[in-house]
């Protein structure tokens, strides 16, 4: 049987890590939603890719096997706050079997895109 369950590591934003066991398919704000993290501000446009509050930063091995943003994703993340060359919007990437393990972060600081 396919496992279709990982366990993956979030950093808050004030560097504390969180370790939950979450869904294959999922994106990062479901996990975010569903284990009820309480992460400040988090995908306050509830996936609608327009807030920019879901911003996560991945290890560049992680990043490197993604799929490529969209461009409303690309527009939105030039919107947000503290941006690296690892970085990617929580509501739009989803969890795959090869990222058990991984862990992504927070930035400390965020913008909300609607408020700009
Ligand atoms: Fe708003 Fe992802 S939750 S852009």
């Amino acid at each position: 049987v396919a496992q279709d369950k990982i366990t993956i590591n979030l950093i808050d934003r004030k560097g504390k890590k969180h370790t939950v066991q979450a869904n294959i398919d999922d994106t990062i704000l479901d996990v975010v939603l569903d284990k009820e993290l309480n992460f400040e501000s988090f995908g306050v446009c509830e996936g609608t890719v327009s807030c920019s509050t879901c911003h996560v930063v991945f290890s560049e091995d992680v990043y490197s096997k993604l799929e490529e943003p969209l461009m409303d994703e690309m527009d939105m993340l030039d919107l947000a706050c503290g941006l690296t060359e690892t970085s990617r919007l929580g509501c739009q990437v989803y969890l795959t079997e090869e990222m058990d393990g991984m862990t992504v972060t927070l930035p400390r600081e965020i913008t909300d895109a609607r408020e700009i």
